[in-house]
């Protein structure tokens, strides 16, 4: 049975002991990137926990007080806070992402631009999710509810989620699913997220499970 979770997430470069991984015979280890609520990684740690060969196991952070802190600590999942000048430099994320033998890199909510390093070293194993349907509505400072005032406000009668690859450029990478819904005038903000939300929250894992299985 894991551990308690510690309290606070784990510094990086802190040589406090992380007792409370999961041991599974694994082939696919995720460490999922977030900043918000992590609604997303909630999904995600649920739906690969009981999964044969794929599992979620870490959580890193730039945001100490962040929901997805809570979400980790709810799952027994570890997770490494690191600050944006660490993280700028990418070194000693990408020292730990190797440390704990992570393979895949995912998206989850988390806005910064990956540093060229982490790209490279986990080339084509790095996943996004954006709130629109590519190349739509995409770029930096496009993310969460700006995304959805930028559809409403321009009338577009479908919107959507696309996960795909990251490559240095925002937004930029290999498109891997598209899933749409349909926009109309009536819609509030608030009614478009949820709608959103639905199709991340279902078609998010099945997507990533695909890609990695190549199934
Ligand atoms: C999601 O809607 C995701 O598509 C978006 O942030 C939200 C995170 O929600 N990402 C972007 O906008 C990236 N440009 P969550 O914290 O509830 O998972």
């Amino acid at each position: 049975m894991p551990a308690k979770a510690p309290k606070t997430p784990l510094a990086l470069g802190s040589n406090r002991m992380i007792t409370f991984v999961k041991k599974f015979p694994l082939t696919h280890k995720i460490s999922i990137f977030a900043s918000g609520s992590g609604s997303n990684a909630d999904v995600l740690i649920h739906h690969f926990e009981k999964h044969p060969s794929i599992l979620v196991h870490a959580i890193f952070t730039n945001k100490e007080n962040a929901g997805v802190v809570e979400i980790a600590k709810k799952h027994g999942v570890r997770c490494y806070y690191f600050s944006n000048e660490s993280f700028a430099s990418g070194h000693e994320i990408l020292k730990t992402l190797q440390n704990i033998e992570t393979n895949y890199i995912v998206l989850a909510g988390f806005l910064r631009k990956i540093p060229m390093n982490i790209i490279q070293a986990y080339s084509h194993k790095i996943i996004n999710i954006h709130p629109s349907l590519l190349p739509k509505h995409g770029g930096k400072d496009m993310y969460g509810k700006r995304v959805h005032e930028a559809v409403l406000s321009q009338g577009d009668s479908e919107s959507g989620i696309t996960v795909h690859l990251v490559n240095e450029e925002y937004d930029k990478g290999e498109i891997l699913a598209q899933f749409s819904c349909a926009v109309d005038s009536s819609m509030l903000i608030d009614d478009l997220a949820k709608k959103i939300q639905d199709l991340e929250h279902t078609y998010y894992k099945s997507t990533i499970e695909k890609f990695i299985l190549h199934v």
